[in-house]
């Protein structure tokens, strides 16, 4: 839940002190809420973690739920930016995130979306060999000095879904450890375009357990020793990704998010003082752990169904296409009846379904919630990959999304509407 959830006397849900029936009847359904209080609190932790270390800056990871505010916002909490597509750098440039602390990923970053990195002037992370050349044809033809890291496969799985590890061997993501000697060599011998100033690894998503977070830092650590006595490498910023998972249901136990900054901290100075490494520059990504909880979406509920098995359907007005999660990776969610609180839970296990035309789009499959027609349901912890995975599938039009915080709720993403479907619509003049 956000950190400012509350039921207010009428026994409704309340977050950022706004009644979110009233949301609901003032902004439409579904809507994304997002409690500012969360966000802050989460990023004031994440940084509190980091404290110890000395140089250390958190980045924002943009693709979990980004929009000019939330980049606003990640600035105004002293984060960094990372982006991955020139629509994410975009939105960047749109709210003058700073370019030196805005870094650019990707494992098939195109001309274009490196051309505009580079007039940005942020950090590009490589992801393989055959973009490190490009990176430095398109420095050369632009006349700019690229600054940059080299993003490691560590060889390392959180205990995660498999569609969010990314990190291990094998992976689509990164230079295997063996093959990062070689491009350190080539990059560093390309001085004039790329000034390489570190290493990057990320080694998956909703990761519960804090071992493989720290379990890439001792690999690091090693491949750092080698490649500085063997090519003189000097580290001068190390980024261990983001990753640390929320709490979805009572059946997720992640560590909190100051104690994985901190842990992080201690074990990046442990592991570089043991080999009489100087200190780098310490990068993390957290991107889920800072919206995440934020994050509610209301549903209206509409019509009921009984069907075989004692099976309960109460379908939402939104699903699959205003959370792609469920489908896509089975995620698991909490549900409350945001008009009714105080009574909302129930033995009785009801099928939460989607309005999509597809078999999967069920939001939860066994809610513990007394919810019927006409009731406003409230999913928790949707503020990171909803918003971001989101589509217009059966032409539905998104979500709005507001920012509470203080009684007041602003809209941070307008509701889209049914010209916005046709807007791009074209009708060959044949057909006309
Ligand atoms: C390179 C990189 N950094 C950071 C993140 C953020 O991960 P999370 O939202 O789980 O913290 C991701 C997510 O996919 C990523 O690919």
């Amino acid at each position: 839940m956000p950190i400012s959830a509350a039921t207010n006397e009428l026994g409704h849900l309340t977050i950022g002190g706004c009644d979110t029936v009233k949301l609901a009847e003032e902004f439409g359904t579904p809507l994304w809420v997002i409690d500012e209080a969360t966000v802050r609190q989460s990023a004031r932790a994440c940084l509190e973690g980091l404290s110890s270390y000395g140089d250390a800056r958190a980045l924002y990871a943009g693709k979990a739920f980004l929009c000019l505010t939330m980049c606003r916002l990640a600035q105004q909490m002293g984060m960094g930016l990372d982006v991955v597509s020139e629509g994410e750098l975009y939105t960047a440039a749109k709210a003058y995130f700073p370019p030196e602390l805005t870094y650019m990923h990707g494992n098939n970053k195109s001309q274009s979306e490196i051309d505009a990195g580079l007039a940005y002037g942020l950090n590009i992370v490589i992801d393989g060999m055959s973009e490190a050349q490009m990176v430095i044809a398109r420095a050369a033809a632009l006349g700019k000095r690229a600054s940059a890291l080299v993003r490691v496969t560590p060889g390392v799985e959180p205990d995660t879904h498999e569609h969010i590890k990314t990190g291990q061997h094998a992976s689509k993501f990164g230079v295997p450890l063996e093959g990062v000697p070689e491009i350190v060599r080539f990059l560093t011998e390309h001085h004039n375009e790329i000034d390489l100033r570190g290493l990057h690894a990320h080694i998956g998503s909703q990761g519960q357990e804090l071992e493989p977070f720290l379990q890439i830092i001792d690999i690091l650590g090693d491949l750092v020793l080698d490649l500085c006595q063997e090519q003189n490498f000097v580290l001068r910023q190390l980024d261990v990704g983001g990753g640390l998972g929320i709490t979805y249901t009572e059946e997720d136990k992640p560590a909190p998010i100051y104690t994985w900054a901190s842990e992080i901290a201690q074990r990046v100075k442990r592991v570089f003082t043991a080999r009489s490494l100087d200190l780098p520059q310490l990068l993390v990504e957290p991107g889920r752990s800072i919206i995440g909880t934020a994050g509610v979406t209301l549903y209206r509920a509409g019509h009921s169904k009984s069907v075989a098995n004692n099976i309960q359907y109460l379908a939402l007005d939104g699903g699959m296409a205003d959370n792609p999660r469920p489908i896509t990776y089975q995620a698991k969610y909490t549900a409350c009846v945001a008009n009714r609180m105080k009574d909302s839970f129930s033995e009785n296990r009801l099928t939460l379904v989607g309005r999509y035309c597809e078999s999967g789009d069920i939001i939860i499959r066994e809610a513990h919630v007394r919810a019927s027609t006409g009731d406003l349901v409230g999913i928790f912890a949707t503020g990171a990959y909803s918003y971001s995975q989101a589509s217009n599938y059966n032409r539905t039009p998104r979500p709005a999304c507001v920012l509470v915080a203080d009684g007041k709720a602003e809209i941070i993403i307008e509701r889209e509407n049914n010209d916005d479907l046709i807007r791009h619509d074209r009708i060959p003049k044949r057909l006309s």
